[in-house]
């Protein structure tokens, strides 16, 4: 990464004002480093929800919205979803390349030793509404877990940071089944190290007591490949708010809490959960018309949930994958001719026919058909993003570690375009009208 080339603000007469160096990543937009801009010339850069500013410098993930290219450590996610596992994915995000067998089979054991939770943190979610948003236990349960590890929050310490990630991993699982079960009125099931990372999970949010649980290999498979599509992409809203939070030295915890509070928004990963909502509401193929035209309609603020995306102005390859999945799952589960899935597919079919979604490069995103799949695992809707938290966890805590490795790190504070009063005297109440 080097500056090798200059670009030139200029005032209306042609006056330079300052000369910004140019710097080039290995791929996609070079940016222009803008750090001297406001000591120089006294103005600021207006750019909200940062449309065109790169807010760190990252090695981990690489989007080209306009070619449909997403890539971890420069694998294409097609090969990883097809050809690796969750862990392995994990390992590359966080060391920077895929494991040998042996680096495997280390990290799988270094991940199992943490899987379990304080038995304490059981009486945190006593403390809970049963019918709380399981998105809200986890964001508590999450934050609590740095009153538990005192001993791997010093964030300056590459140790203890290792420790945390560890934890972070290993525990969301554990949390996110804990979530479901207690809003299900189900005891709790506790790890099984015995499992692999995919199964583990799908036990402790399934499994009873009372009985075996049986897997369905099509269902461990399509899991393990939607916690890869969704575990890592770029500087998102949860992403940054993780490294806004990490940037003033608070707990990794207490970051990835920050992260699930920002993913739960419905524009954000609360789409999937939003997707199935919304064709619950059109109901049938005979309405998809009048609610394309909702989308469309400026005065009405409904949008089609599961459409759009910031970075994307092509098909998201993640939703490219999981709409293979979802006709490979439902048809395993004999539900391929799933109302809802049916309706997912006339619904994208028309709407990419409409001008409105093709002159503006609306195509279906990673929430679209992700919600179909879980629903049809057995998943309610409001643990959608749950699960989508749990594997954003690792995205998260990779991109917090990069971080805090960052020589160049400093605390996030942005600026602003005030546009309130003057300076004004005060004035008693009893004077004020
Ligand atoms: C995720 O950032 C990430 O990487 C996120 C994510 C990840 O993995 O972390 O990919 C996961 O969050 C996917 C996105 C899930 N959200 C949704 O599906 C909710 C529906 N989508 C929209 O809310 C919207 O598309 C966003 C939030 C995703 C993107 O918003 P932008 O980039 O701010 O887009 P915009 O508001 O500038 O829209 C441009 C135009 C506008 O119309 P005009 O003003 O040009 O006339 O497109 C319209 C918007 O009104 N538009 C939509 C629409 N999305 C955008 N119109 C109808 N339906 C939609 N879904």
């Amino acid at each position: 990464m080097g500056a090798n080339k200059k670009v030139y603000l200029v005032d209306e007469s042609g006056e330079r004002m300052c000369g910004l160096d140019v710097i080039e990543g290995t791929e996609g937009p070079p940016v222009i480093d803008i750090q001297k801009l406001y000591k120089e010339t006294g103005y600021f850069t207006y750019d909200p929800g940062f449309t065109s500013t790169a807010s760190c410098v990252s090695a981990l993930t690489y989007i080209d919205g306009e070619n449909g290219i997403l890539r971890h450590g420069g694998y294409a996610i097609e090969e990883l979803a097809e050809q690796s596992t969750f862990l392995e994915v994990s390992y590359l995000l966080l060391k920077g390349e895929l494991p040998t067998l042996e680096e495997k089979r280390d990290f799988e054991d270094m991940v199992l030793q943490h899987t379990m939770l304080h038995d304490q943190l059981q009486n945190f979610f006593r403390g809970f509404r049963r019918d709380a948003h399981p998105m809200s236990l986890l964001i508590g349960a999450t934050g609590a877990l740095s009153s538990f590890y005192h001993d791997s929050i010093n964030v300056n310490d590459e140790r203890s940071r290792e420790i945390s990630t560890y934890r972070v991993l290993a525990k969301m699982p554990t949390i996110a089944a804990m979530a479901f079960k207690y809003t299900k009125g189900e005891p709790f099931t506790y790890p099984d190290n015995g499992l692999g990372y995919v199964e583990n999970f799908q036990k402790m949010c399934f499994g009873l007591p009372v009985e075996e649980y049986k897997f369905i290999p099509e269902s461990v498979k399509a899991l393990e490949q939607i916690f890869i599509l969704h575990a890592d992409h770029e500087q998102n809203a949860s992403t940054s708010t993780v490294r806004t939070a990490g940037s003033s030295e608070a707990n990794p915890f207490g970051c990835v809490a920050a992260g699930i509070s920002s993913l739960w928004g419905p524009a954000h990963g609360g789409a999937n959960e939003a997707v199935l909502k919304m064709l619950d509401e059109i109901g049938t193929s005979s309405r998809i018309k009048e609610y394309i035209e909702k989308a469309k309609d400026k005065d009405d603020n409904f949008r089609l949930m599961g459409f759009g995306h910031r970075v994307y102005k092509n098909y998201d390859p993640r939703a490219s994958i999981l709409k293979g999945t979802c006709k490979e799952v439902l048809g395993a589960l004999g539900k391929d001719k799933e109302d809802l899935f049916v309706l997912a597919q006339e619904l994208e079919r028309i709407a990419l026919e409409d001008e409105y979604f093709v002159d503006r490069k609306l195509f279906p995103n990673v929430d679209f058909y992700s919600g179909i799949i879980l629903k049809a695992m057995g998943y309610p809707t409001s643990m959608f993003t749950v699960l989508f938290a749990v594997a954003r966890c690792v995205g998260w805590i990779a991109q917090w570690n990069e971080m805090m490795r960052d020589s160049d790190r400093r605390i996030s504070r942005p600026r602003q375009l005030y546009t309130g009063e003057r300076l004004r005297s005060f004035v008693s109440i009893e004077e004020r009208k």
